[in-house]
């Protein structure tokens, strides 16, 4: 089981998600729907989104086994959106790969690279993780910001990765390994030091996701 600790900066907390939160994360996921769904991952063959309490059971069993640590956001003490570490992986990979969303009415406020920084440098101090990736659709230019703001290393295109608003979508995908921050994310994020042109994107890559798979 995976203990997920309460972690904060300023006004950004981030805590262990429980069952109570399905109301407010269902409310919230309903007032966002437009704003989330193009970023949402999806089911094959499963056109229904499964309810706030379903999403809040299931991550909290993945972390009984291990396989995840998820978080919601809160801001100035209300919950604003979420974030997991999902697809842990223990041992020689030491890994994992973190996702989020914010609501809509607090977005551009820095809180969710924070966020990202807390639940990172956490991973590589508390949990024993030693790499850390963040998997982008191309055409989310809010996200890519969040990873030049951390100054993640661009890693490369994963072709059709993620099922995502209904299809197999195509990821740019960034990581950062324990090593590049000796002094953790956060620091870096609020010194203003990270050296954002890691996270740039070679053209080549660029070219390929406009060019269908066959
Ligand atoms: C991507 C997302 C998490 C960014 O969170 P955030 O807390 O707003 O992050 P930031 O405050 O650092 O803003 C990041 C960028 O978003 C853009 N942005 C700011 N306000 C915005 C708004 N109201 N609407 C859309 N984009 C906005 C800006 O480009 C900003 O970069 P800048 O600070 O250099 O101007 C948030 O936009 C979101 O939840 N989007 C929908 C779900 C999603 O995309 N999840 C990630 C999937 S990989």
């Amino acid at each position: 089981m995976i203990f997920v600790p309460t972690l904060s900066h300023g006004d950004v907390y981030v805590r262990s998600i429980r069952p109570r939160d399905a109301r407010q994360l269902g409310l919230q996921l309903k007032r966002n729907r437009s704003w989330l769904e193009k970023w949402e991952a999806t089911i094959p063959g499963d056109s229904a989104l499964p309810a706030a309490g379903t999403i809040v059971r299931s991550l909290l069993r993945l972390a009984r086994h291990d396989q995840a640590a998820p978080f919601v956001i809160e801001h100035q003490g209300k919950v604003v959106g979420q974030i997991t570490v999902s697809g842990l992986s223990f041992g020689s990979l030491a890994s994992g790969s973190i996702g989020y969303w914010i609501s809509e009415d607090v977005a551009g406020r820095g809180i969710t690279p924070t966020a990202v920084a807390l639940v990172a440098d956490w991973c590589f101090t508390g949990l024993g993780i030693h790499r850390i990736e963040i998997c982008i659709r191309p055409e989310n230019e809010s996200s890519l910001r969040i990873v030049r703001k951390l100054g993640m290393r661009y890693e490369g295109l994963r072709r059709r990765y993620i099922h995502i608003d209904g299809d197999w979508r195509d990821h740019f995908c960034f990581a950062v390994t324990i090593d590049e921050v000796p002094g953790g994310l956060l620091a870096r994020l609020t010194r203003g030091t990270a050296n954002e042109s890691l996270a740039d994107i070679p053209e080549v890559d660029r070219r390929a996701v406009r060019t269908p798979l066959r």
